[in-house]
């Protein structure tokens, strides 16, 4: 079973070590919150099918420089701290069972990663941890699809994501394109 892995992130302050992993709907929600929701109350941030059991949420959690210790975690509600600190939720990704074109797909919600973090490789790291995540929990489902912000589907075309749908807008969220990408063996690359 895949559940977690160790990297090291290229951040212009030096390298940080980190680890992603599997995790619960409360080891995310406030960076979710923080970066997708906010200033809506937190509530917004929680999504039908959060609790399901084939849902998947992945976080990225910063390590200490020195030690592996990821054990106590008691810095997940930071996501607006001045520096990210050892613990901290630095990146999130949830996936969950629903169709796509009256076929069974992932469909990928919350995608974030913390502001000053970004363009480090937390994002494409977490999207290629999920494919053996995903293949654990449904081995044939190969489809994914998200409701992806305007300004962020180059990030998803770089990862080999298309564009299926013309913009349209999302009330509490801004311009969206509905993508689709087709989940990879560990073989494909
Ligand atoms: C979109 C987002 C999750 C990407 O996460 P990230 O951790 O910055 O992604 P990575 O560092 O892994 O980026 C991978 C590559 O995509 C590029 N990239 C990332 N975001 C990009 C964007 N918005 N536009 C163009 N390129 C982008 C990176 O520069 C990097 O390029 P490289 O491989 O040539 O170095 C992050 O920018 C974010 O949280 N945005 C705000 C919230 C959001 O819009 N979420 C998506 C909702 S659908």
């Amino acid at each position: 079973m895949t559940r977690a892995r160790r990297f090291t992130l290229d951040t212009p302050a030096g390298p940080r070590h980190a680890e992603m992993r599997v995790t619960d709907i409360a080891g995310i929600i406030a960076l979710r919150h923080a970066i997708l929701r906010a200033p809506l109350p937190r509530d917004t941030a929680h999504f039908d099918g959060d609790d399901a059991p084939t849902t998947r949420h992945i976080g990225v959690f910063l390590l200490d420089a020195d030690t592996d210790n990821i054990d106590n975690i008691d810095n997940i509600d930071n996501a607006n701290d001045a520096d990210p600190a050892p613990g901290d939720n630095v990146g999130c990704a949830t996936f969950m069972l629903n169709n796509w074109r009256d076929a069974p797909a992932w469909q990928l919600r919350g995608m974030a990663t913390r502001a000053d973090l970004r363009g480090c490789g937390v994002g494409s790291a977490m999207l290629h941890f999920a494919r053996a995540v995903l293949t654990d929990v449904a081995p044939h489902v190969t489809q994914l699809w998200c409701n992806a912000r305007v300004p962020a589907a180059p990030f998803y075309e770089k990862l080999g994501w298309t564009i299926a749908s013309d913009e349209f807008v999302i009330p509490t969220a801004g311009p969206h394109f509905r993508m689709t990408a087709v989940l990879a063996s560990e073989n494909d690359e």
